[in-house]
């Protein structure tokens, strides 16, 4: 069993994944502000093999010290979406790009890093376009030029490494996020009863949270036949375009109606299809449906108003 670093292990995805790895047996160490939900890894406390550092990624002097003492370190601590890092864009870069190279600089090759980004850069202004590893990323937002950067650097620097490019990510999670496309869809249609979709021919790739976190176990018992190589990572199955989600969304929300504004613009010029072959050759394939991430997410917005969080 490994000794696993987890930045940024209270959010979105960490909470999932610190839950899933325990289970697995693993040990693992949580370095995280809690910014948003105090609470999510609650559920945790009882194990022995769980640490929580409620502590700043930025603290080179504990990142010193932890890193040598464990085997893999999964850095997600981020300001994360392109609205957050506009607002606080010192804290943007010194938290998603200063971390990664305090990171690279004290990883030996003992270290296994996993790496997250996002895959969103491919699509901007490459209307219909099929992307690959190969296809050039273009981040126009300063949260897409860090991760990118971030990625990069991982690349270059760090003797053991996989990094993902992410699809949207979906689905439950003990820190929940609603300005995700699909959870964001799920909240609006019941909240208001009602969505409005600029350019709804607009497609992307999504893939279920559960499904990551499966990606990151995969890593880590084949880290050696997948390791220091890029792979996108979403479900092949959900390369799908606005208004076909309303309409996924509708087939289990009746009530649901669904205007499409045909003479605006959507600012978000995301339009474009993702290959996940790559990985998908080397074993590991998403396979949380879009329709059971609905299904969860409408009993989850009905139910506890509570859950809904946004980053910003
Ligand atoms: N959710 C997605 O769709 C998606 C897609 C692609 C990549 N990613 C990447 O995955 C990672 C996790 O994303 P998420 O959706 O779980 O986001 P999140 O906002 O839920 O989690 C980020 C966590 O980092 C913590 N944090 C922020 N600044 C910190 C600091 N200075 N020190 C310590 N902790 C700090 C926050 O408290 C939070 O718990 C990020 O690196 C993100 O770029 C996410």
């Amino acid at each position: 069993m490994s000794k696993i670093l987890i930045t940024g292990g209270a959010g979105y995805i960490g909470s999932m994944l610190c839950t899933k790895l325990l289970h697995e047996g693993h040990n693992v160490t949580v370095v995280d502000l809690l910014k948003y939900d105090k609470g999510s890894l609650n559920h945790l406390y009882f194990n022995k093999k769980f640490k929580l550092i409620c502590d700043d990624v930025r603290n080179i002097s504990l990142m010193k010290k932890l890193i040598r003492k464990h085997d893999i370190i999964i850095p997600l601590a981020a300001l994360v979406g392109a609205p957050l890092c506009e607002k606080f864009k010192r804290d943007a870069v010194s938290t998603n790009l200063g971390s990664i190279k305090t990171l690279c600089r004290l990883a030996t090759k003992r270290n296994k890093i996993i790496y997250l980004t996002t895959n969103s850069g491919y699509g901007i202004g490459e209307k219909n376009k099929y992307c690959d590893e190969n296809s050039p990323l273009k981040p126009i937002s300063l949260y897409g030029r860090t991760k990118c950067d971030g990625e990069e650097l991982v690349k270059s620097k760090v003797k053991n490494f996989v990094c993902f490019r992410l699809a949207t990510v979906f689905g439950h999670s003990y820190r929940m996020r609603s300005d995700l496309l699909v959870n964001n869809f799920v909240h609006t249609a019941i909240k208001k009863k009602k969505l409005t979709l600029f350019e709804p021919h607009f497609r992307r790739n999504f893939i279920h949270v559960r499904d990551v976190v499966n990606a990151i176990i995969f890593t880590i018992k084949n880290f050696k036949k997948i390791k220091n190589e890029v792979y996108n990572l979403g479900l092949s199955s959900a390369n799908i375009s606005k208004i076909m989600l309303a309409k996924k969304i509708k087939k289990q929300y009746k009530k649901l109606q669904i205007k499409i504004v045909t003479n605006r613009k959507d600012p978000d010029k995301r339009d474009y299809f993702v290959s996940n072959k790559k990985i998908e050759k080397k074993g590991f394939k998403a396979t949380i449906s879009l329709d059971e991430g609905i299904s969860e997410l409408i009993q989850i917005f009905t139910n506890d108003k509570n859950k809904v969080i946004n980053n910003y």
